[in-house]
């Protein structure tokens, strides 16, 4: 099963701060001082051991939803140092990281101080090593809790995320350089148009239900699954909980990042696509907030049923999606010419095991920046998926997306030359 299917039965999801002023350009070309240069990793994929979250839960079920258990993941949550510090070594200047809401509060109301602390020091070692943290304040998991009695669905949830919120503002507000509530909050939306969420619903409906079993809780809803079914709670706790950051006394941007594959019209009929595009963006781009985060991975052809194969012939990559590094620059003049708002790359890669391909799409990417810039698109930031080998949800440690190898027993770091390619461009603020 395809990981798109998966993750698009899911939603997860949604918001004024004084942002970074756009620079003026340094060098023509080459991005202005102040452009984001980063590295991503989000908390569930990278730290291991997540035991109180709602995937945890899925994954102990057993079930071919996973490739394999998370496990120790990238024991980033004992490891971060080392990896900050060779993020700064590389050249960049920023790092996306998530803060597992299940870590600081496993059970409803019981909020764990100590992880509290832990997360300000990961800020603080972010700050110290020059990297602006952009922080995910859910990046698609929840505490089990949440997922017990029904996600988003319920509105005591909607609060309790306004309320994490809130709390992290206040342990590590000032440290935040720009948050997102959300992680692709659209994602459902994608993978429906690519005609898989439809199939595989009764065995996600299963899942949900299985999980419940094994914990009591027969209002069981992973918003990772809900899918649609989670948007309006969604938008309501991103809504939420801007407004309480801001009471919280939170002064730094806050928005979300989407799903954008940046698709093109089969056939010559562009009605389907523009449908799509509504569908996938229009909700999300109207909620409250300081920017959109965009996140391309490739690009699909379109057709009036649905998401069409590639031609054949095309470079598919690990993940079985068209090799298509100008994807991201088509994401972002899709999203500008419907919002005003800034716009940050949130998210772009590859997963291949050929580094050479990597780098090849970073330079496909980062010309596509740089068009963008002299066009004089609002573009704050370029933050690559991802810094290490991570767990990729169903497919586990197969698919590389990482700049950085990571070895599975000793959790050994290896970069690999795509992290020194693009920590070059970040110095240098863009191509050679
Ligand atoms: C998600 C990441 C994921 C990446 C690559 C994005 O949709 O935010 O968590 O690893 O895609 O598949």
């Amino acid at each position: 099963m395809d990981r798109r299917t998966l993750m698009g039965m899911i939603g997860v999801g949604v918001a004024s701060a004084a942002l970074p002023a756009a620079a003026a350009l340094s060098k023509p070309g080459r991005a202005p001082r102040g452009f984001l240069w980063g590295t991503a990793g989000a908390a569930y994929q990278v730290e291991g051991g997540n035991v109180a979250s709602d995937l945890w839960v899925l994954e102990q079920l057993k079930t071919p939803l996973f490739a394999e258990p998370s496990g120790d993941a990238c024991d980033v949550y004992h490891r971060y140092e080392e990896d900050l510090a060779l993020v700064a070594r590389l050249g960049f200047n920023c790092h996306r990281l998530g803060i597992e809401w299940s870590r600081i509060e496993p059970e409803r109301g019981q909020v764990s101080e100590a992880e509290l602390a832990y997360y300000r020091r990961l800020l603080q070692a972010c700050v110290r090593h020059g990297l602006k943290p952009v922080v995910t304040f859910s990046h698609f998991t929840v505490p089990r809790w949440v997922a017990a009695s029904g996600g988003f669905k319920d509105p005591a949830n909607v609060e309790a995320f306004a309320a994490h919120c809130a709390r992290l503002t206040r342990a590590m507000g000032e440290l935040i350089h720009l948050a997102a509530t959300f992680n692709e909050p659209n994602l459902s939306t994608v993978v429906r148009w690519s005609g898989l969420g439809e199939k595989i619903r009764p065995f996600i409906e299963s899942i949900q239900k299985a999980a419940g079993a094994s914990q009591n809780a027969p209002n069981w809803s992973s918003p990772m699954l809900g899918g649609e079914s989670h948007f309006d709670g969604i938008v309501a706790a991103h809504s939420r909980a801007i407004e309480a950051i801001r009471e919280a006394g939170g002064r730094f941007p806050v928005g979300l990042t989407l799903a954008l594959p940046s698709d093109t019209a089969a056939g010559g009929d562009d009605g389907p696509l523009k449908r799509k595009q509504a569908e996938m963006m229009d909700r999300w781009l109207a909620a409250p907030g300081d920017f959109i985060g965009v996140q391309t991975y490739t690009s699909t052809p379109v057709g009036p049923e649905g998401d069409l194969p590639p031609p054949p012939g095309t470079e598919l990559t690990q993940m079985g999606y068209p090799f298509t590094p100008d994807a991201v620059e088509g994401a972002v003049r899709m999203v500008a010419a419907r919002t005003s708002k800034p716009i940050y790359i949130t998210e772009n890669g590859v997963a291949t095991e050929d580094d050479s391909r990597r780098i090849a799409y970073i330079d496909g990417a980062i010309a596509g920046v740089q068009r963008l810039l002299a066009d004089g698109i609002d573009l704050r930031g370029y933050i690559h998926w991802s810094l290490l080998d991570n767990w990729e949800w169903m497919h586990g440690y197969k698919p590389k997306f990482g700049l950085v190898a990571v070895d599975r027993k000793s959790f050994r770091r290896t970069p690999k030359p795509s992290a020194a390619h693009l920590g070059a461009i970040a110095r240098r603020g863009g191509l050679a």
